[in-house]
């Protein structure tokens, strides 16, 4: 049972044994301890849901939200008593992909959050179609290695000990190096051969998070990420995450940033109005709306590889604009795969969003938004944000999983940052990019 429903519950049968009385059916002459014992009860009950009350008020107040959605949660219709699973692999085998741009694009991807890998943790992350091991050694730091073990195979994230800044394989016990991949130790063998080694991927640890560089070319990084530097001196602080699985190719997500037309059509009911996009237009709540003036534009030399979406936000209820909660937000993407949003609000304090997109599969993407807010803003704030916002991407979550990649489409003049943004994201690609071959024989990719 949720604490919710155990808190309504518990609230429910103290009020109903508060007022009951057992004078009124004559039987505190028979059992005369009944009114006493009744009485014991209610105040246990009334104590309990005071206590689950206050948890939950202190969970609302001060700890961190966290919304971790499964892939088939969000973005699918389950109609005429399918579930959602059943659902989401219909849609997914029914659906027709269009002419994708290559499925990796070159840069760095946010792997893990740094609190999620402990000192001599090892991790087995499967992303950009590889299986990894991730595991911060005991001198503190956080490496990647392909998973596979070259000798005879096994996993080393699954079993695996970290030695030193080494992973020890659970099969043979081959040991190898952190920092390069390279086999230092063989139990059993006078000699480790020179080319026994897995591959190494360039990693990094800022801002609170592990994340690795992909190129198809093996060229190590070509530029990198940005340090928050209130992230790193803790005046701003962790109050939350969402995670969300998207099926859909990974360039659909930052266009959207540069979608201006979809803000107003997509995202303007309330939050309340929901996410299933069969109901965001009701009646109901058409009192509540969201205003949307944005910019995209591309950075130029040396940041070409970064990109600002400028955008004011307001809320207007019953027509009325409330210029008290105006919000102006600065996304900065950095790469393919890591936007930065800050917030700046005259009252509500400033933070900042992380918003990362993961290839897991070529049309399976991982997303998170990581919220850090000022540390003396009340929690509830930014959670309340971080909330919000997840609302509004889960209704574009509707849009992804469903849609087509269109290559070349049909736009209009006002359309025109969209084809800005698929110049300026081309630039991820290169000749080898890997791209998601088709097999006829049996229709599967
Ligand atoms: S498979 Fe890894 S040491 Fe043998
Ligand atoms: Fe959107």
């Amino acid at each position: 049972m949720s604490t919710n429903a155990a808190l309504a519950v518990g609230l429910g049968l103290g009020a109903v044994l508060l007022t009951l009385d057992p004078g009124a059916f004559h039987l505190e002459w028979e059992f005369p301890w009944l009114r006493g014992a009744a009485e014991r009860i209610a105040l246990c009950i009334a104590a309990g849901a005071t206590v689950l009350a206050l948890g939950w008020l202190y969970r609302l107040l001060f700890c961190p939200l966290e919304l971790l959605r499964t892939p088939d949660e969000v973005g699918y219709i389950a109609e005429d008593g399918r579930t959602k699973a059943q659902a989401a692999n219909e849609a997914r085998s029914r659906r027709r992909v269009g002419e994708l741009p290559p499925v990796y694009p070159n840069g760095w991807y946010r792997v893990l959050d740094s609190h999620m890998l402990a000192r001599g943790e090892v991790k087995n992350v499967y992303i950009l179609g590889q299986q990894l091991a991730v595991f911060r050694g005991h001198d503190g730091i956080a490496y990647v290695l392909d998973a596979y073990c070259p000798h005879l195979g096994a996993n080393l994230a699954v079993g695996g000990r970290v030695l030193g800044n080494c992973i020890e394989c659970p099969f043979h016990g081959w040991q190898y190096r952190g920092t390069d991949g390279k086999c230092e130790k063989i139990p059993y063998a006078e000699k480790v051969p020179e080319f026994a080694q897995v591959r190494r991927w360039p990693s990094c640890e800022v801002n609170r998070q592990v994340l690795i560089w992909f190129h198809c070319d093996g060229l190590e990084p070509q530029w990198s990420i940005p340090e928050q530097e209130e992230i790193t001196n803790g005046q701003w602080v962790y109050r939350g995450r969402t995670e969300h699985f998207i099926n859909a190719h990974i360039q659909e997500i930052p266009e959207n940033g540069a979608d201006i037309p979809h803000l107003d059509h997509l995202h303007t009911p309330g939050i309340p109005s929901g996410v299933d996009l069969r109901y965001t237009n009701s009646k109901t709540w058409e009192f509540v709306r969201h205003d949307w003036k944005v910019e995209w534009e591309p950075e130029p030399e040396p940041n070409s590889h970064c990109s600002q979406m400028r955008v004011n936000h307001s809320l207007t209820l019953f027509g009325c604009r409330l210029p008290l909660l105006d919000l102006r937000v600065v996304a900065r993407q950095v790469g393919p795969g890591v936007v930065f949003l800050r917030f700046n609000h005259s009252f509500l304090g400033q933070g900042i969003m992380m918003h990362c997109v993961t290839p897991v599969e070529p049309l399976l993407q991982c997303v998170t938004h990581t919220m850090f807010y000022q540390s003396n803003i009340p929690a509830v704030v930014p959670k309340f944000i971080l909330k919000g916002e997840s609302i509004q991407f889960e209704r574009d979550v509707m849009i992804w999983n469903n849609k087509k990649y269109i290559a070349k489409p049909l736009l209009v003049k006002e359309d025109s940052a969209v084809r800005r943004h698929r110049r300026w994201y081309n630039q991820f690609y290169s000749e080898n990019s890997p791209r998601l071959k088709y097999q006829k024989d049996t229709l599967d990719f």
